[in-house]
């Protein structure tokens, strides 16, 4: 289940739980506005596959804490911000990212994606660059991958393959850093990105 911010979610700090409330007390204004667009579009998701209203709560290094039997990932950026959640009889957990279409900065091009990634990748999509493709493809799977393992990697610890498509396609991940546990018992993974022009979205869900 998808759901994406409506205006009213963005405004609508104020009518999150008193918790939610809390993780952006101390936060500027373009912060409380995200939190409260993830946490309101996450809420009416979860409404939708029959969940009553509950706060989300924060659990280590930002994963979000999600009712149990439920899973789920937020996304925000300029523009944007949603969420989508799933029953965990029927998906492990989900990962899911928006990012501003630009090409991503030359100098991190390094930082996220390795030579022998770089060498793969085929011609470049029309609207975005692969190093942007990428870095929001490895974002989304780490959010998938998180609530397994419990430990923050680095960009370069896993491997992806990015399938060649003018503004849409598939991803590959595998673990290649022997230090980075598996999730699930898993070290491959595979989710799809698209990119509308303003912004490229990918999703990876572990099964
Ligand atoms: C967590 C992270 C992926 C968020 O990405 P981002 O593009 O900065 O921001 P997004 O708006 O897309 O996502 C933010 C949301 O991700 C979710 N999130 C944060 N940490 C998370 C975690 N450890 N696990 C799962 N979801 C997480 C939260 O819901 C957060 O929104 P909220 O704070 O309003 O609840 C990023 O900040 C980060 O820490 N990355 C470092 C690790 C990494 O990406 N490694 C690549 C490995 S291949």
């Amino acid at each position: 289940m998808l759901v994406v911010a409506d205006a009213w979610m963005w405004e609508g700090f104020d009518q999150l739980f008193d918790e939610e409330r809390a993780l952006g007390e101390r936060a500027v204004q373009k912060r409380r506005r995200e939190l409260a667009a993830g946490r309101h579009a996450a809420r009416a998701a979860l409404e939708q596959l029959g969940y009553a209203p509950a706060p989300i709560a924060r659990g280590t290094h930002g994963m979000p804490q999600w009712p149990a039997g439920a899973c789920g990932s937020i996304t925000h950026c300029k523009g944007f911000a949603g969420a989508v959640v799933a029953h965990a009889r029927e998906v492990r957990s989900l990962g899911f990212d928006a990012e501003q279409a630009e090409p991503l900065k030359p100098q991190l091009i390094d930082l996220i994606l390795s030579a022998s990634e770089r060498a793969a990748l085929g011609p470049q999509p029309r609207r975005t660059d692969w190093g942007k493709v990428a870095f929001s493809c490895k974002e989304a799977f780490y959010k998938a991958y998180y609530p397994h393992a419990r430990q923050v990697i680095d960009f370069l610890q896993v491997h992806i393959e990015l399938t060649s498509g003018a503004d849409a396609g598939e991803f590959r991940i595998e673990l290649v850093d022997d230090a980075v546990p598996s999730a699930a018992g898993l070290r491959r993974f595979e989710g799809r990105w698209l990119c509308d022009g303003d912004r490229v979205y990918s999703a990876c869900a572990v099964l």
